[in-house]
């Protein structure tokens, strides 16, 4: 069994549990839209075609933000396409995904949605074949309530009141060269701080978001952020971060320690942007937007675009099936994120629906959860409150990717005003158990409400339609507390919650 100590104290405050932590992403890719969010033929479906079980689920997993309409897809769009009377709107080529798209689903559409899953749109802008001008024009028909031409055409498509988004991403992933007018970082930089500074024209108080590095293995990871930072600092409020290259390909030790690659992007991404506003002399500080996250496995078949003449509407793609390992991984990413609340002001879990997605569903048939669903869900639903950065002592072990890391991981929320303390923790050995040993004497009068561990002696376990519950978290009935210890022992690769409280 590993010893794992553990110490908590309310005094170690990184900063507020933040809602946006909790965001997703929907973009016009595959089935993530089309058959997706989007089935007018499913029985659940609402007047808009939107599939109320999705919602549902959607509600479940604990959804904040969901950022919209992409992805690749964005730097092709034309968002004037997917407004207006449905059997006027074109058919066009996703160059991102070699596919069709008909865009039965626009802004308005998924706007709509929003209201009805009870999430905050995070829309991106096209600056890949697009620019300022049009950037204008989507926010003003967006957020201006009317008396314009752009806004009245809202009005005019049935949507009175304004969108209203606070929250926009200046195009996407501008660094990689797979993207659609990918850029130099002077030229994106230049270009993000000038449709920034004239979307401020229109609304000063929008959140505004920078694209950073699509990764930490990127050739220009870090000089692109100081670049682009060099020339929009002043303009933005924060800096995307994308990561996808977790993932188990023989060597589960090293998968197992991801987060702390995730860990070292974001000190990485925080320290360049420190040191741009150290030289500009500014007392505001950029945030970090992590709006792309996920493990993907993306050499396999399902990853791949269809090619040559073939460009389907909705096809299966990213199609990713997520095991037990996966799960326990997307837990520890989640600890990543909340350890860093301080800098990271917002974050995307991509994707929502089918592709690399927490949520399956069925052309017009069952939804079903992936196991990665789980340690979502049960993050955005407890951690509460403040993020306390917790003591932690472990044995380390070493990684061929990413180096020595510790055998377990661990971070804790604390909600002053109702006394709820959650901690969240992984086993990362492959092969052990590990009892941990957690003093929470700090906080006095705590009682233990409930512990929960999802694990499975075949790490590979993945769900399906069939079956989405025969591995699921479960009580962990070894838990005790006594005397502000706790104790509590788990299995190899597992993901863990317990549930402290002053009241039950
Ligand atoms: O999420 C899938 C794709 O990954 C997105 O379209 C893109 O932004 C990233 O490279």
């Amino acid at each position: 069994m590993i010893p794992v100590r553990i110490t908590l104290d309310p005094a170690f405050r990184v900063g507020p549990v933040r809602r946006r932590t909790f965001g997703s992403f929907v973009e016009h890719l595959g089935r993530c839209v089309y058959t997706g969010i989007h089935d007018p033929a499913h029985p659940s479906a609402d007047a808009d075609g939107f599939r109320q079980d999705v919602v549902e689920l959607t509600r479940e997993l604990g959804v904040s933000t969901v950022r919209y309409p992409g992805g690749n897809f964005v730097s092709g769009y034309r968002w004037e396409d997917g407004v207006g009377p449905l059997a006027e709107r074109p058919r066009r080529l996703d160059l991102a995904w070699h596919s069709t798209d008909p865009n039965t689903v626009g802004v308005d559409e998924f706007m709509r949605w929003t209201k009805a899953a009870q999430v905050e749109p995070m829309m991106a802008v096209n600056l890949g074949t697009r620019g300022v001008q049009e950037a204008l024009d989507l926010l003003e028909y967006c957020n201006v309530r009317s008396g314009t031409r752009l806004s009245d055409l809202r009005v005019a498509n049935g949507s009175p009141e304004p969108h209203d988004i606070r929250m926009w991403c200046l195009g996407n992933e501008m660094d990689g060269p797979w993207q659609i007018g990918h850029k130099t970082a002077y030229e994106y930089g230049r270009l993000a701080a000038e449709t920034a500074r004239a979307m401020r024209m229109v609304q000063p108080d929008l959140e505004l978001v920078a694209c950073g590095s699509s990764g930490v293995p990127i050739p220009t990871f870090g000089e692109w952020e100081r670049i682009v930072l060099g020339e929009s600092y002043e303009y933005v409020d924060m800096i995307s971060a994308h990561a996808y290259y977790w993932e188990e390909d023989g060597d589960l030790g090293s998968f197992l320690a991801s987060a702390t690659d995730m860990d070292h992007f974001i000190e990485s991404v925080a320290a360049t942007a420190d040191a741009v506003r150290a030289h500009k002399k500014l007392a505001k500080r950029i945030h970090i937007s992590f709006d792309e996250w996920n493990v993907w496995y993306q050499h396999r078949a399902e990853s791949k675009p269809p090619t040559g003449d073939d460009w389907p509407v909705a096809p299966v793609l990213l199609e990713d099936r997520y095991n037990v390992a996966d799960a326990v991984v997307v837990g520890n990413l989640l600890i990543s994120l909340l350890r860093h609340t301080d800098r990271v002001h917002a974050a995307s879990l991509a994707q929502l629906v089918n592709v690399i997605a927490p949520i399956m569903t069925e052309p017009g048939g069952r939804v079903w959860k992936q196991t990665i669903f789980h340690p979502f869900a049960q993050a955005s639903r407890y951690a509460v409150g403040e993020v306390l950065r917790v003591a932690i002592d472990v044995e380390t072990y070493e990684t061929a990717k990413f180096g020595d890391a510790a055998l377990a991981d661990a971070v804790a929320t604390y909600d002053a005003e109702t006394g709820a303390v959650a901690l969240f923790a992984v086993n990362r050995s492959t092969t052990q158990p590990a009892l941990l040993e957690v003093d929470v004497r700090s906080i006095p009068g705590l009682q233990l409400l409930e512990a929960s561990t999802l694990a499975n002696p075949d790490h590979t376990w993945s769900a399906t339609a069939d079956d989405d519950t025969s591995v699921a978290p479960r009580a962990n009935v070894s838990a005790e507390l006594v005397d502000g210890r706790l104790r509590v022992e788990v299995p190899p690769v597992s993901w863990n919650v317990v549930r402290l409280g002053t009241r039950a």
